[in-house]
């Protein structure tokens, strides 16, 4: 079991408030090209793929790719945007060994329980050579997104997560090494009050984990920081790239 249970109330929350915008979707198109070569007939996985967002994306992207989408969560799996979503975790892949060219994890590494075991199974289902492409918050790091801003005590949750070192020893266990490691800037909103107005708590697993007075607290912060700040909302995630 990871940080939260994703039951029906947190998919229903996901899908109306973390699908990404085209200008963010964008933004990691270009961060993946860097690493991704999305020929014909390549195999992509999209591991914990959620409601299916970024398996939208990279089909609509990429329509010769092969899009293969895992989620253990049967309310994410039923409200996903793609179909088929394939029933499965990060350390029981339903795939065949050497199967897929590469693996694509968003905001799922804080999720899993046994990050070795995972890298094991990852391993096991990725022809040699192909990458790893982690987007993530990481332990130690929440400068880059706004959310920490407003609601200081989520950092405390966010220390929770994996470190950038952490995911590295873990996937090193099962050979892989760092190809590298960038911030990544989004567009999450195209405004503080745009972002104010369709935040949902549920959405946010840093937000879930803290007191309902921070929450509210944070909350206020927020709208307050929305009236006098303009411009768009902009987040940096991190992307490590193992191979
Ligand atoms: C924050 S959501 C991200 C969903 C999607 N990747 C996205 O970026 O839109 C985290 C997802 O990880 C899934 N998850 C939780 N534990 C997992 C595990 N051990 N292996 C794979 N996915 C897991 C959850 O069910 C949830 O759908």
């Amino acid at each position: 079991m990871g940080l939260i249970a994703y039951n029906g109330v947190d998919a229903a929350a996901f899908a109306a408030n973390r699908h990404l915008g085209d200008d963010a979707l964008g933004a990691w198109r270009g961060a993946i090209l860097r690493y991704l070569d999305p020929r014909p007939g390549l195999r992509l996985l999209d591991l914990g793929c959620g409601t299916g967002s970024w398996t939208r994306a990279f089909r609509e992207w990429w329509p010769g790719v092969e899009v293969v989408a895992v989620e253990p969560s049967a309310a994410m799996r039923e409200r996903a945007v793609f179909e088929p979503v394939l029933a499965g975790d990060a350390a029981s892949i339903p795939l065949a060994d050497a199967s897929v060219d590469a693996v694509w994890l968003s905001t799922v590494v804080h999720h899993i329980p046994d990050l070795a075991a995972a890298a094991r199974e990852i391993r096991r289902v990725l022809a040699p050579g192909g990458p790893v492409l982690i987007r993530s918050a990481f332990a130690g790091r929440p400068d880059g997104i706004g959310l920490f801003r407003y609601f200081p005590e989520a950092v405390a949750v966010l220390d929770r997560y994996p470190s950038v070192a952490r995911v590295e020893e873990a996937f090193a266990t099962a050979g892989f090494t760092t190809t590298d490691f960038a911030p990544v800037p989004q567009v999450t909103a195209p405004s503080l009050a745009d972002l104010a107005t369709g935040l949902r708590r549920e959405a946010h697993t840093p937000l879930q984990l803290i007191s309902d007075e921070a929450y509210a607290a944070g909350v206020a912060r927020l709208r307050a920081a929305a009236e006098t700040t303009h411009g768009p909302a902009v987040d940096a995630l991190d992307l490590l790239v193992l191979a």
